[in-house]
């Protein structure tokens, strides 16, 4: 292959840029060229008017400086018009005409769906994991996972400091979609009382069960982690809740959500709750130096794929090795709960 392309889709993922540079670079090693396309799979279908807001020839200078950088200097979208045959049909059309011969696509569930249909389509695509959620289930990491942990455990360690001083409880909402790896390792490296996931049920009565017993056992705050897909296996009746308690009324009639169920637990715990949602903070940043790494690697492993022929995989990382998976292993597939881990917050916050 002499020219690959390379696009970054979906949420952004701290180590992105990261591996943009090891593709380009790795790429150039080889001398091949790479074509960045911009906002994700919008690129190719290049809708613009002016080509060089939907792509750029990417040389090496150009990766200068990027490695330390979070978000995507490619830009990234979720696109709907990418889901319809014809326009991947357009997209590979169009690729051929720039020259490409393979297509290197970075994000999370979404991304290597596009990613598949490409390959099916008859154009070698590869995709490359990048994600906070890690909710990719045939890789132990995806790219900006660890940034994102680090990131999320950094403020808590502020809002820890507060609510000890006051005697709080913190209920803090973390990202993940439906999956809880960020909520329960979060939980696991700050050291939190609780947490809530979508994989597992839980009931306010249980945590302020918990909490009431930290305040009899000499705890002085509380650190409760919430997954923000997690309200769905939530069990109590929220609703009759909020009707016997006088103080809760006015929620009755509130779709769930943090500040409610914050008041929720302080009026089944006595002890006073606030919430705080940590949101996008956990998707920017500098990539963390394993993010990065995995960033190297993974980069210049799928153009290594892509240079011998072997579209329609993910790469991934297994036990500190490289893993190529097809992607019919991979689309439909998320990560399960380590419930292993899920016991051992609890165990460990007694
Ligand atoms: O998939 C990454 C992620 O940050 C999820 O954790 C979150 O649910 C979602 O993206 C938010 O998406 P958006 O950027 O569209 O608000």
């Amino acid at each position: 292959m002499n020219r690959i392309g390379v696009l970054t889709s979906g949420g952004d993922a701290p180590g992105m840029n990261a591996a943009i540079r090891a593709i380009v670079r790795s790429a150039g090693h080889f001398d091949m060229s790479v074509v960045g396309f911009k906002r994700g799979y919008n690129g190719p279908l290049m809708r613009e008017e002016n080509p060089s807001n939907d792509y750029e020839i990417l040389t090496s200078r150009q990766v200068s400086n990027t490695v330390h950088r979070g978000g995507t200097f490619l830009m990234t979208a979720r696109s709907r018009e990418f889901l319809e045959v014809k326009n991947q049909e357009k997209a590979i059309q169009n690729m051929r005409t720039l020259g490409l011969e393979g297509l290197i696509a970075i994000g999370g569930d979404g991304t290597f769906g596009g990613a598949h249909d490409l390959n099916e389509l008859g154009f070698p695509t590869i995709g490359l994991p990048g994600t906070i959620d890690n909710d990719l289930a045939y890789t132990d990491f995806t790219l900006g996972y660890d940034t994102a942990l680090n990131t999320a455990c950094e403020c808590i360690n502020r809002i820890r400091e507060t609510s000890d001083s006051h005697e709080r409880a913190s209920l803090i909402t973390v990202m993940g979609r439906n999956c809880g790896e960020i909520a329960i390792n979060t939980a696991l490296a700050c050291g939190a009382e609780f947490v809530m996931v979508p994989e597992a049920k839980w009931s306010c009565e249980q945590i302020a069960d918990r909490m009431k017993w930290g305040r009899l056992n000499g705890k002085r705050s509380t650190i409760l982690i919430l997954a923000e897909g997690a309200y769905k296996s939530l069990t109590s009746d929220v609703n009759a809740i909020c009707s016997e308690h006088e103080k809760l009324h006015k929620y009755i009639s509130e779709q769930m959500n943090a500040s409610k169920l914050a008041a929720i637990l302080e009026v089944l715990s006595g002890q006073e709750t606030r919430a705080t949602v940590l949101g996008y903070i956990q998707r920017g940043g500098s990539p963390s130096a394993l993010d990065r790494v995995l960033a190297g690697r993974m980069g210049d492993r799928a153009v290594q794929a892509l240079r011998a022929n072997r579209g329609g995989v993910g790469i991934g990382i297994h036990e500190n090795k490289l893993v190529e998976v097809p992607f019919k292993e991979i689309i439909g597939t998320h990560r399960p709960l380590n419930k292993e881990l899920l016991e051992l917050v609890s165990r460990l916050a007694k």
